[in-house]
C-alpha cells in the first residue's frame, strides 16, 4: 500500500484519538450573532461540512470564508472559526488578525505554525492537531476538532459527534471501493453531482482528483445544476467526462438527476446518501474518495502526496501581499 493511502488508512484511528482530544484556552459563556469560518483547501472544507449540518438546524447564520478579507458584516458578536492545518495560511492568519481588530471571538483549530502562537498567547479556545500529515489526510481530525469547538461554545450540540465508528472503520471496504471508483473513471474527467446538502462530499471529490491525482475535475451542485449545467450535458458526448452522482435517498431531485444523465446517454457511478448520519457518511465517502484519488495518481505513475505548486502559489501569495 502507498504510504500516503496508509495515512489515510488511518482515519479510524485518527477519528477516535480526536475525539479524546480537549479544546484549550478560555470558553466564553455567551451568544453569538454569526458563525464564520475560516480557512482554505483541506483545512477550508471543514467549513462547507459545518454549512451543511447546521443549515436547517440553527437560527444564526452561518458564512464560509475562504478569502483573505472577512465579509463586513463579520463583526463584534460573531465567532470566527479559523481553521489551518499548517497553522501558516496566509488568507486564514489575516482573515483571523482581522477578525480580531474587529472585535470577533475567535477561536482556532490547527496543528502550530503563526495561529498556534497566535491563539496560545491570547489564550483563545483552541484544538490541537496532530502533527506529520498532509492537511487533507488529517480531514476527521480537523473536522472532529472544529465541532468540538463550536460544541464547547454552545453553538453545535455534542450528539453532532456521534459518528458510527464501525462504518467508518471499514478501512478495506474503503480501499475496494476506491479502487472500483478509480478503474471507472480512469481516462476520463470526474465530474461531481450533489444536492446542497451533500455539496462538500462533491467538493472534496473534485478537490481529492486534483490534489492527489493530478487532474483537472469539476463538481456541480443540485438544483442549480437543473439551471445550467444540465444543458451542457446535451454535447457532452464530444468530451471524455464521467459522473459521480450523491444520489440522497430523500431528495427527489437526485434521482431525477440521475435518470436524466443516464438518459442522456452519460455514464453515472451512483452513491446513495442519506441513510446514515451526516458526519458518518461525510467521513466514509471521503475516504472511498481519497482511497480513488490515490489509486488514480498510483497507476498515472504521479505522486500522490507532493503538491508542488500549492507550494508556488503560497510563495506568490506571500511575496506579493505581505506588507
Ligand atoms: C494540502 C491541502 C491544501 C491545504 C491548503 C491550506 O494537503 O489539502 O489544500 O489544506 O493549502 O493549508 P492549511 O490546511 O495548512 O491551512
Amino acid at each position: 500500500m502507498s504510504e500516503f493511502l496508509t495515512s489515510y488508512m488511518r482515519w479510524p484511528e485518527l477519528l477516535r484519538s480526536a475525539l479524546e482530544e480537549p479544546v484549550e484556552g478560555r470558553i466564553e459563556e455567551r451568544e453569538f450573532r454569526g458563525l464564520a469560518v475560516v480557512g482554505m483547501g483541506g483545512s477550508g472544507i471543514v467549513g462547507d461540512v459545518i454549512k451543511s449540518l447546521t443549515s436547517g438546524e440553527v437560527e444564526y447564520p452561518v458564512e464560509v470564508v475562504k478569502d483573505i478579507k472577512l465579509p463586513r458584516w463579520v463583526r463584534e458578536g460573531w465567532l470566527v472559526l479559523s481553521v489551518s492545518y499548517s497553522g501558516n495560511t496566509f488568507e486564514t492568519i489575516e482573515a483571523t488578525e482581522e477578525a480580531i481588530e474587529r472585535g470577533c471571538s475567535v477561536a482556532v483549530v490547527t496543528s502550530g505554525g503563526k495561529l498556534g502562537e497566535l491563539a496560545s498567547s491570547r489564550d483563545l479556545p483552541r484544538y490541537y492537531l496532530p502533527r506529520g500529515f498532509a492537511p487533507r489526510a488529517a480531514f476527521p481530525a480537523i473536522l472532529v476538532g472544529s465541532v468540538k469547538v463550536l460544541a464547547e461554545l454552545g453553538l453545535l450540540a455534542k450528539e453532532v459527534l456521534n459518528i458510527d465508528l464501525s462504518r467508518v472503520s471499514n478501512v478495506e471496504g474503503a480501499i475496494h471501493a476506491g479502487k472500483e471508483l478509480s478503474n471507472y473513471l480512469e481516462g476520463f474527467m470526474p465530474v461531481f453531482i450533489s444536492n446542497v446538502k451533500y455539496y462538500p462530499l462533491a467538493l472534496r471529490g473534485k478537490n481529492e482528483f486534483n490534489e492527489n491525482a493530478k487532474l483537472p475535475a469539476k463538481f456541480e451542485i443540485i438544483p442549480e445544476w437543473g439551471h445550467n449545467d444540465i444543458v451542457g450535458w446535451e454535447g457532452w458526448a464530444k468530451f471524455p467526462l464521467k459522473a459521480v452522482l450523491f444520489r440522497d435517498v430523500n431528495d427527489p431531485l437526485t434521482s431525477f438527476a440521475e435518470e436524466f444523465l443516464r438518459g442522456a446517454g452519460v455514464s453515472v457511478k451512483s452513491y446513495e446518501v442519506g441513510l446514515r448520519d451526516f458526519l458518518t457518511e461525510v467521513i466514509w465517502y471521503s475516504m472511498v474518495i481519497g482511497a480513488a484519488s490515490i489509486h488514480h495518481a498510483i497507476k498515472r505513475g504521479v505522486n500522490p502526496e507532493v503538491t508542488l505548486s500549492i507550494k508556488s502559489y503560497k510563495q506568490f501569495i506571500k511575496k506579493e501581499l505581505a506588507d
